[in-house]
């Protein structure tokens, strides 16, 4: 049941960190502006640095834009009105003791109507399972699905292996049920991400074209252009396949090639996430190529090496580049290569799904000007969100001339909407109770099983990266491998 007379008790955990002032804020008062949030709001910031609200408020202002509410009056006036409902409590973050004082506090603004509360994790994975038992200790976690709820929102990395992954479901579900738990995944989030199962299932013309009959490879990027920059101490830990490979990259595996699901409801949606990563099989030692980044070479800017850099130990074997190779077993996909490549310091910004169609079998053209190119369909997360499909296409003149064409739809043209940020739309399918677009524990628990044991022989054998230099497209191998699977990197 739910009310208008309901408050909405939203906790931000870890208030005083980047998530928070960067993404979690802005997100919130981006929902304030648009009225997705109700009248009787309050939330709170929770950390254990000394600070009083004056103090915080001005730290959160920071990155608030005025995006939904143009004019700078009406901005000014939402932004104050929002900030009065934004205050700090400080604490130790395992203390019952800290949790009740921030109970006590809270019970000023909640005004004896009924609370559904919401907590977000934006902390490090070590002190998760403190600050859980210590909600649940101070009696803030009550388990209706409906108001009054308590819901959890907690972020990657959820756990280092399947096994420290199942041990923090279990110990987090000492507390909170599942249905009460949010793990973000905020790539979910992202427009184009979205728009996935959309331009599947709502367009007639892909869904029969989609499956080892005629696709050819699957090829999924994420590069970035920077190193780690003074950030070594959570990465170094974990590395590019756990920090990206194994949940945003197989998260849009399992959106690109699960089946339909029966319904648009997150139960059926997540059963095919979960049947499409158990047929795929755990990666090899031999589909994998591993690299971490070397200074850039002389001539270029300068930039140090990924060891060279003060917050990563000299002896470091952390891989800051992995490209690997995904076999689906099913009727659908058998045979055809799923090619992974995340990477930092690399040559581009780039986060794109491409999937290539095979050539075409005799076709009218290829006797008299050779095989016409091959067909695209490529899907542009960032920057500048796009879709795009690549036909042959003659060119206009005499005689027959034909080369590969896009059809181009850029988001920034084709859509006068503002593209709202991921996490704007993930807190308000947190606040619906929406769970589509968050990773449950049987796609966590699938996930892991496909690079946990790929992750333990590495450890285990001290597995040395391959060096590339920073600012390159990456170790040279992987495009054996992309070869071995007989096809090419597409950029
Ligand atoms: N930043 C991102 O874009 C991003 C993306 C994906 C996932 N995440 C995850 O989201 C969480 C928060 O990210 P963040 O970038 O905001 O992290 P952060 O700034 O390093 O940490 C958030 C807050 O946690 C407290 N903290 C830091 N280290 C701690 C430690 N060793 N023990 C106890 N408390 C500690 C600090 O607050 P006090 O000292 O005031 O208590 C800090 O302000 C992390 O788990 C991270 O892995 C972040």
């Amino acid at each position: 049941m739910k009310s208008e007379l309901d408050t909405l008790s939203i906790v931000v955990i870890g208030a005083s960190g980047d998530l928070a002032k960067r993404k979690i804020f802005p997100a919130l008062f981006a929902l304030y502006c648009q009225g997705f949030l109700p009248e009787k709001l309050t939330i709170t910031g929770f950390a254990r640095s000394e600070m009083g609200h004056a103090e915080f408020r001005e730290r959160i202002t920071e990155h608030l834009t005025c995006r939904y509410t143009p004019g700078e009056a009406s901005c000014a006036e939402k932004m104050e009105k929002f900030l009065s409902m934004c205050h700090y409590v400080s604490g130790q973050y395992g203390s019952t003791d800290a949790f009740l004082d921030l109970f006590t506090h809270l019970q000023q603004f909640e005004d004896h109507s009924r609370v559904n509360r919401l907590f977000y994790l934006a902390i490090p994975p070590s002190v998760f399972l403190d600050v859980a038992r210590a909600l649940g200790n101070a009696g803030f976690v009550y388990c209706g699905e409906t108001s009054p709820w308590s819901r959890v929102v907690i972020e990657k990395p959820f756990g280092h292996d399947r096994s420290s992954s199942d041990e923090l479901v279990r110990e987090l579900g000492l507390v909170f049920s599942e249905h009460q738990i949010f793990r973000i995944d905020h790539y979910l989030g992202k427009e184009v991400i979205q728009n996935l199962m959309v331009l599947r299932f709502a367009n007639r013309i892909f869904e029969p074209l989609w499956s080892r009959e005629h696709v050819q490879s699957v090829q999924i990027s994420w590069a970035e252009p920077i190193g780690i920059e003074g950030r070594g101490g959570y990465f170094d830990q974990y590395g590019i396949v756990r920090d990206v490979v194994q949940n945003h990259l197989l998260q849009m595996v399992s959106l690109v090639a699960m089946e339909p699901p029966s319904h648009h409801t997150s139960a059926s949606i997540r059963k095919e996430k979960v049947r499409l990563l158990e047929h795929i099989t755990p990666v090899g030692i031999e589909d994998i190529v591993l690299g971490q980044y070397t200074a850039a070479p002389a001539g270029q800017p300068a930039q140090v090496g990924y060891v060279d850099d003060d917050s990563v130990p000299n002896d470091s074997l952390t891989c800051t580049y992995a490209a690997t190779l995904l076999h689906i077993n099913n009727e659908r996909w058998a045979g055809v290569p799923f090619l992974l490549r995340a990477g930092k310091a690399l040559d581009r910004k780039t986060t794109e799904i491409r999937i290539l169609f095979r050539e075409i079998d005799n076709c009218v053209f290829c006797e008299e000007e050779g095989c016409p190119h091959t067909n695209e369909l490529v899907i542009r997360v960032q920057p500048d969100e796009a879709i795009i499909f690549r036909i042959t296409s003659k060119v206009p003149g005499l005689g027959l001339e034909m080369e590969s064409r896009d059809l181009d739809m850029q988001y920034n043209t084709a859509f006068s909407e503002l593209i709202p940020d991921a996490y704007e739309d993930l807190l308000l399918d947190v606040i619906q109770g929406e769970k589509s677009l968050f990773i449950g524990s049987k796609e966590l628990a699938a996930a892991w099983d496909i690079f946990t044991p790929v992750l333990d022989t590495i450890d285990a054998n001290h597995i040395r990266p391959l060096p590339y230099p920073f600012g390159s497209s990456g170790p040279a191998e992987a495009m054996d491998l992309a070869v071995r699977a007989n096809t090419v990197w597409r950029q």
